[in-house]
């Protein structure tokens, strides 16, 4: 039988974090390796990995930001420096990504991750919301997102760096 374990990602995940990232992202959409390494130095117990049989087939990153009613679009930005916004007394969870490796998905792991993030960052820190970005194109995601019940709050033009420079949704959930 198959051994699934979610856990806090470590810096020796790097290689396989990144061949998740560019399995499901484009070039100019795919974030940096460096920024990845800062996301878990910075804020490990906001960054897990799905395991299965000690392979990596999945990643969710994430960071506590202080929460603003009105949206500051820079703060989106793809590949900006964590250390800069995250507070770990901050009450609203910023997703900053979730990737599945292309040939496992469909299987529930996005769900699970997702589930397992939120539920173990909610009993450990003082949240109150959760928030994260989403392009109009990629609907797995959108659907994961609202099957979580995070709700459309706003859009931002052309946000996504990707060949029709596509919009970006901004969801939030509050707890
Ligand atoms: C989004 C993503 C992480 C989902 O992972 P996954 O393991 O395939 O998702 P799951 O199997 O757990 O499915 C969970 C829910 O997502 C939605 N979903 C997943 N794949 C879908 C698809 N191809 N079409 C429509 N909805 C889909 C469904 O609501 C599904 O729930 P259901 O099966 O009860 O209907 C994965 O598709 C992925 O890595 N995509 C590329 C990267 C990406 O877009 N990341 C989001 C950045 S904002």
């Amino acid at each position: 039988m198959e051994k699934m374990v979610i856990r806090n990602a470590r810096k020796t995940d790097i290689d396989e974090i990144m061949n998740i990232e560019y399995d499901s992202f484009i070039d100019g959409i795919s974030e940096n390796r460096n920024v990845f390494l800062d996301r878990i130095a910075t804020f490990q117990n906001g960054f897990l990995v799905l395991e299965v049989d000690s392979e990596i087939l999945g990643y969710i990153s994430s960071e506590i930001w202080e929460y603003s009613e009105n949206i500051d679009e820079k703060r989106f930005d793809l590949n900006h420096d964590i250390k800069k916004v995250h507070k770990c007394n901050g009450s609203e969870l910023y997703i900053s990504s979730i990737g599945i490796l292309k040939k496992h998905r469909k299987k529930g792991y996005g769900n699970l991750l997702f589930k397992e993030l939120i539920e173990k960052i909610s009993k450990n820190y003082k949240i109150s919301s959760m928030i994260l970005t989403v392009s109009v194109n990629w609907k797995p995601a959108i659907k994961l997102y609202e099957k979580n019940g995070f709700k459309e709050i706003c859009r931002i033009k052309e946000f996504f760096e990707d060949e029709d420079s596509s919009d970006g949704i901004v969801m939030r959930k509050y707890i």
